[in-house]
């Protein structure tokens, strides 16, 4: 028989949703934007810091113990995963290990060369790129964006990715509309002609169990604070692939992978924080492996995320006075929403909520920017996007759906 999910302990979890007499309740819908900390998280990067913090590679405790808590976020990474902790670098955030990984790979890409990136991602997974080309004279070529579907036309991937191609840098999932591109369609032809596959998997962790060996991805990127955990990003860069990457670094810091990319000193307490956030995804997982566990607790936190989802998109898909910015039916979806209201402008909206219901949801372009244009919604102000984690609950929709009526009919 199916479990139920434990949503009260999953909310208990979270130190910022506790609730008491001086606190009104947060209902907080940017898990897109970032979601909020596990406890286990939080207490992780306590204890590293209230325990002695250090430098690596010390003789003394607190650097031994700073060490073996590195290597233990590394291999907790490598569950999450499923790659090898010698494949996962830590960095600033995604974006930071873009660009500097982009820098790396400058040596691979000479003059008429082309990078494919595309039209739905945020520009964390274009511009890195993009600068590159310029950098080397390379072309950059779009894979497009089907403005009636908001999903990647891949029917097309024949002409953007020819013999040239040195570079293809794909999202796994859209932050604004939640779709789910096929990455392995992509994949093949890139790998086919040769090309590095990098995908932007910082929208999709936190909702989809990841394979990246079984993927076959060149390079993953991704962010703790998207997944319950500190503000910190990784790369995941196959081992073939990471061994002769020419990294920009000093000459006395080390030249192996993956400690190659990671420059100067990392977020240590972060990097603890991480270990805590990937137990909260693991304690909801059932018996086996640490992979096994995280396997299934990633595949329960979807089930529950989907069964809300449904709730909003067909409350949404409802109001006439809504645009709904969502792919068709059977295409993957994350629990991520974006829309527009007839009228209000997505600012003005979001504050509403915010003050009305201390309800956190976001308004914007998200980064999707070039999406956002092909779209025109800068005219509204960017889209309002609502986010599912798995600490939100049905009420918390009903009353969202509440507050939207109140918004539209008080405009009426
Ligand atoms: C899909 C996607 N890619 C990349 C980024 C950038 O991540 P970071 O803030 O870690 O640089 C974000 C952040 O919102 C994102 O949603």
């Amino acid at each position: 028989m199916k479990q139920p999910f434990p949503i009260q302990q999953v909310r208990a979890s979270f130190p910022a949703l506790r609730e008491d007499k001086n606190r009104k309740p947060l209902i907080f819908f940017d898990g897109p934007g970032g979601t909020q900390m596990a406890g286990s998280a939080a207490e992780a990067m306590m204890s590293y810091i209230s325990d002695g913090m250090a430098n690596l590679h010390g003789t003394f405790p607190t650097s031994i113990r700073t060490d073996d808590i590195i290597a233990e976020a590394r291999g907790a990474v490598a569950d999450l995963l499923n790659c090898q902790p010698s494949e996962v670098a830590f960095g600033q955030n995604m974006t930071t290990l873009a660009f500097s990984i982009a820098r790396s790979l400058a040596s691979l890409i000479e003059e008429g060369d082309e990078i494919v990136v595309t039209e739905l991602d945020h520009r964390a997974n274009v511009d890195p790129w993009v600068t590159l080309a310029k950098d080397k004279g390379a072309v950059v070529k779009f894979i497009q964006l089907n403005p009636e579907t908001f999903t990647l036309d891949l029917d097309a991937l024949d002409e953007v990715i020819t013999d040239k191609t040195k570079l293809v840098a794909v999202g796994m999932s859209s932050n604004v509309t939640g779709t789910v591109t096929d990455i392995e369609k992509v994949r093949t032809k890139a790998q086919a002609v040769g090309a590095v596959f990098i995908v932007d998997a910082v929208h999709a962790v936190p909702h989809l169990p990841i394979d990246f060996k079984k993927s076959g991805v060149d390079i993953l990127l991704c962010s703790a604070y998207k997944f319950f955990g500190p503000h910190i990003g990784m790369a995941v860069i196959s081992a073939s692939l990471f061994e002769k990457l020419a990294v920009y670094k000093l000459k006395p810091a080390p030249q192996e992978i993956p400690y190659k990319l990671e420059t100067g000193t990392q977020n240590h307490e972060a990097i603890a924080g991480l270990i805590g956030a990937i137990a909260f995804i693991q304690n909801l997982g059932k018996d086996g492996t640490r992979r096994e566990k995280l396997l299934s607790g990633m595949q329960r936190i979807a089930a529950y995320e989907d069964e809300l989802a449904e709730k909003i998109e067909s409350f949404l898909g409802s109001i006439p006075e809504i645009k709904l910015y969502r792919a068709p039916k059977g295409i993957r979806k994350t629990p991520t929403f974006a829309f527009t209201i007839k009228g209000i402008n997505s600012r003005e909206a979001t504050a509403w909520f915010a003050q009305k219901y201390n309800m956190c949801i976001a308004d914007g372009d998200f980064y999707a920017s070039t999406m956002a244009e092909k779209l025109g919604v800068y005219a509204m102000g960017g889209w309002i996007r609502i986010g599912l984690a798995p600490y939100n609950t049905a009420e918390e929709i009903e009353l969202f759906k509440e507050g939207l009526q109140r918004l539209i009919s008080e405009q009426r």
